[in-house]
């Protein structure tokens, strides 16, 4: 009996769900087993915050915070979200990007204890019997990543896996999905990127990636193989390269409930960034001429959603589309470009050609510049000072990822404008002073807006998610942005209220859900007391109702 009392006492230290750590009462300790297996004291959760404060703070590198949060995660969630949901500024750049980056580049190597489940290609005919033996039954959401294009980063194989645990991490902080309804997955098909197969501590397979229907048959296996084990789960796709990402979500969306975050997540924030930025320049999306830097997932996907955001609002499909230029790798994309590949010729207008991006801009005379190429300093003083003259407030979103990457930073954009320019990233800037005023750049976080789409699609047990979804998560995002942000510049809301902010995304979320008719479970009377309802709160008593 005793031997039995105390085995629980250490395994339920030794659950991160359930661990309270110093926290457990007195009581607890008692008919818990836990009597002498913790120092005397019992602390309330503010002052183990406290402490887990005080060491991040005395740690010496953002990746060592980094670590030292994932140590924390792994020994007591409850704790772990309670410290990032109060401290969100500061710690989601170490959780997500731009370190997050750092921790994918170096996972063989700062490596503890695993998380999520592994599938990899010596895996093939067993998936489901393999994603059997995850220890909780309800999962709701699944992030899922091969590892090909990781941020801006590229391939980095099973390192990836910092990407998914990062995610869903930010589902339970910005809308209180409930750790244990979260799986983290990495599908290893090898990788191409020399340095890491020549790292002895890589921890992937060591080979090239596979390609083809090898490849296809993989991943269609591991969907059916979700599909069955954990047949409530929304499967959103996570940094694949960008011809299988478009080639996936054009096969399985409409198969599964199943979304890709590169694609139709960045679109819908990018989308609610232009209608906040237009609050302030006046003008409707109908009048905007959009040019991008990079035509991958993310600007595609943010192209596409815009044509659909207009769509709804009367105007023609392809009409809606000719609002949107591409400029990629080769220059302007327009018709006479040879072999440009299918999800670029939507895009391709009847114009005359430029490889030079201040060309392009005197051409196309646009309104905003939207940066998606992963290369930085691509925005030019040149390039700022084009749109300045053409703008009196030009929109420039520089999102390339992590930090280093961006196509320019805040300070440049502000001072080549003359302080004109709206901005906004997709790695977070410190504000700027520029002239006597204070800039605050916008970050075009994914994170406002996927936590509060699975929340949404949770509630309603959507059986799939639709580009409606985004548009209207888009324009509640961009209707949460206040005029006092407007006038800092900054063209979404603090991440402070991203929680609020995620449970009025479900909502809107939901209600396109049950307008579409995709819902298994009818309509809750009071549909905003039924998200609160389902959301996890970061302290010990919370029990929600998911
Ligand atoms: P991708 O690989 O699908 O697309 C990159 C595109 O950039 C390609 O069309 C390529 O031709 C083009 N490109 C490459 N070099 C170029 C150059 N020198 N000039 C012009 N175009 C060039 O990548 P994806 O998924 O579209 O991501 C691109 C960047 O956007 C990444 O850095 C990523 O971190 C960032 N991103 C930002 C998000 C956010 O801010 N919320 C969300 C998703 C992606």
């Amino acid at each position: 009996m005793t031997t039995e009392m105390l085995q629980r006492g250490v395994k339920l230290l030794h659950d991160p769900l359930r661990n309270k750590g110093t926290a457990f009462s007195h009581e607890e300790r008692e008919a818990l087993g836990l009597r002498g297996l913790l120092p005397p004291r019992v602390h309330t959760q503010d002052e183990q915050v406290l402490r887990v404060m005080e060491n991040l703070r005395r740690k010496p590198t953002d990746l060592e915070r980094y670590v030292e949060l994932s140590a924390l995660q792994d020994r007591n969630e409850t704790l772990f979200y309670r410290v990032i949901v109060e401290h969100i500024e500061e710690l989601m750049p170490i959780i997500y990007t731009p370190i997050v980056g750092q921790a994918c580049q170096q996972y063989g190597h700062i490596f503890r204890r695993p998380r999520g489940m592994f599938i990899s290609d010596e895996d093939r005919g067993s998936i489901a019997e393999i994603l059997r033996h995850w220890p909780h039954e309800d999962v709701r959401i699944i992030v899922v990543t091969d590892g090909e294009r990781i941020l801006g980063l590229g391939d980095l194989g099973a390192n990836g896996m910092g990407i998914p645990i990062g995610k869903l991490s930010l589902y339970t902080v910005c809308a209180g999905i409930h750790p244990a309804r979260c799986l983290p997955i990495t599908i290893d098909v090898g990788t191409n990127n020399k340095e890491l197969l020549d790292d002895p501590l890589y921890m992937g397979l060591r080979q090239e990636r596979v390609r083809g229907a090898l490849y296809d048959e993989l991943i269609e296996e591991f969907l059916h193989a979700a599909s069955e084990v954990f047949p409530e789960a929304i499967v959103q796709l996570e940094d694949f390269g960008n011809a299988n990402a478009f080639r996936l979500l054009a096969e399985y969306r409409d198969r599964y409930c199943l979304f890709d975050d590169d694609i139709q997540g960045t679109a819908a924030v990018v989308l609610a960034g232009l209608w906040s930025a237009l609050r302030i320049t006046g003008g409707t999306l109908a009048d905007q001429r959009i040019l991008f830097l990079g035509a991958g997932e993310a600007g595609i996907g943010i192209g596409e959603l815009i044509a659909s955001a207009l769509t709804a609002e009367g105007m023609d499909h392809d009409e809606a589309r000719t609002r949107s230029w591409f400029f990629d790798s080769k220059g302007l994309v327009v018709q006479d470009r040879d072999n440009l590949a299918s999800h670029k010729q939507p895009f391709a207008h009847d114009h005359q050609g430029t490889a030079d991006f201040v060309e392009a801009i005197e051409m196309i005379k646009p309104t905003a510049i939207i940066g998606a190429s992963g290369v930085p300093r691509t925005f030019t003083e040149d390039v700022v000072k084009a749109m300045s003259d053409l703008n009196e407030r030009p929109i420039v979103f520089a999102l390339s990822n992590p930090t280093s990457k961006s196509e320019c930073t805040a300070k440049q954009a502000y001072q080549w404008s003359d302080g004109r320019a709206i901005f906004a990233s997709g790695s977070p800037f410190d504000a700027v002073d520029f002239q006597g005023r204070t800039h605050i750049p916008g970050q075009g976080n994914n994170a406002y807006i996927f936590p509060g789409v699975g929340l949404g699609a949770i509630v309603s047990e959507t059986q799939r998610v639709t580009d409606e979804m985004f548009v209207a998560a888009a324009r509640t995002l961009a209707d949460e942005v206040s005029e006092h942000d407007l006038q800092l510049g900054r063209v979404y809301p603090s991440l402070e209220r991203i929680r609020d902010v995620s449970a009025k995304i479900a909502e809107a979320v939901a209600e396109v859900v049950y307008k579409q008719g995709l819902e298994r479970e009818p309509r809750p009377d009071r549909l905003d007391e039924a998200i609160k309802a389902a959301m996890f709160e970061p302290n010990y008593d919370s029990t929600p109702t998911l």
